[in-house]
């Protein structure tokens, strides 16, 4: 019989508000929406929702404020099956994203931290018993470095990989670098931390060339409809294309490849769970929301039967 994977997820949750536009409003300029909803987010909730819906059995830590969206942002995470024993209540407003969604299913997002600016390093030192019996542990920037940090070191410590996505993107310390398994990021990101603008294949490629020289184990860059890119340090490359699908919401959509990822990682081949990850992440961009877009399991094994012989990788 299969063995349920463990993963810890040190991260942000957000009550999404998203508004629907048929353009985003340039500087000074005032835009109608057609409809504005609440839903649940935050990176690292989603890509807790993710792992879980994967399979997985998820640990959450994380805070939610003391306002009337903690109870829905906690009920839904349990509802998809994410452990929240170590989701915190601190005495302010939970986070929050602001999104626009555009005609052609983009979007702009800006973030108040709420709750999540208030995790500290100490907190996540006090769910070393979590961590320690996760195999992996996934990390993103919406809470404090101090925080994402000590996940990353006490991921090293006991044992568990660390996943890092760093968004939104900010250049990590050089210490932060060999304590990263696998660096999962978009292209901005990308751009970002290599400080090269980062459009193709090709450049995605120099810029997980540079961020595995500083130390990182496994690169994965993600590019939207040009698919991913995986190299890691023992000289492995694979081009995952994506599937094609009518893309109505890509909210979520790194999300939704990050968890499904680690999980299918841990179950099958490297290029096996890329294009497990991928195929998820067509689902979830075919789908309006954050955390009510990611597929589950049999969905992405269901959509994969029926895309048989499509999006072959490309090894080498
Ligand atoms: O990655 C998508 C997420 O980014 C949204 O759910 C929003 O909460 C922001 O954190």
């Amino acid at each position: 019989m299969e063995t349920q994977p463990v993963i810890a997820v040190v991260g942000s949750v957000n009550m999404d508000v998203v508004s629907l536009v048929a353009a985003f409003p340039r500087p000074g300029e005032t835009v109608h929406a057609s409809a504005t909803s609440f839903h649940g987010g935050g990176k690292g909730a989603n890509q807790a929702v993710a792992a879980a819906s994967a399979g997985a059995r998820v640990d959450f830590i994380g805070a939610v404020g003391d306002d009337a969206f903690a109870e829905p942002l906690a009920a839904g995470l349990a509802a998809r099956g994410v452990g929240i024993e170590a989701l915190a209540r601190k005495r302010t407003t939970s986070g929050q994203a602001f999104i626009t969604v555009d005609a052609s299913g983009q979007n702009t997002i800006v973030l108040s931290a709420g709750a999540n600016g208030q995790i500290t390093a100490g907190e996540v030192a006090a769910a070393e018993e979590r961590i320690a019996r996760a195999s992996a542990v996934l990390t993103q920037n919406e809470i404090p470095w101090e925080a994402t940090y000590a996940a990353f070191s006490l991921g090293r410590r006991v044992g568990a990989r660390v996943i890092a996505n760093p968004a939104p993107a900010f250049e990590p310390p050089a210490e932060a670098y060999p304590l990263m398994d696998t660096l999962i990021l978009n292209e901005v990101e990308a751009a970002t931390l290599t400080r090269r603008a980062v459009a193709t294949l090709a450049d995605a490629e120099q810029a997980a060339r540079t961020l595995l020289a500083r130390g990182a184990r496994a690169v994965i860059v993600t590019l939207g409809p040009l698919g991913s890119l995986y190299l890691d340090a023992a000289g492995s490359r694979i081009e995952m294309p994506t599937f094609p699908i009518e893309v109505v919401d890509t909210t979520a959509a790194g999300d939704t490849f990050i968890g499904m990822y680690t999980v299918a990682a841990t179950r099958m081949a490297t290029a096996e769970a890329l294009r497990f990850a991928t195929a998820a992440s067509a689902l979830c961009v075919s789908r309006r929301g954050a955390q009510e877009s990611i597929p589950t399991r049999a969905e992405v094994e269901a959509f994969l039967r029926q895309r048989a012989g499509e999006t072959q990788a490309a090894d080498s």
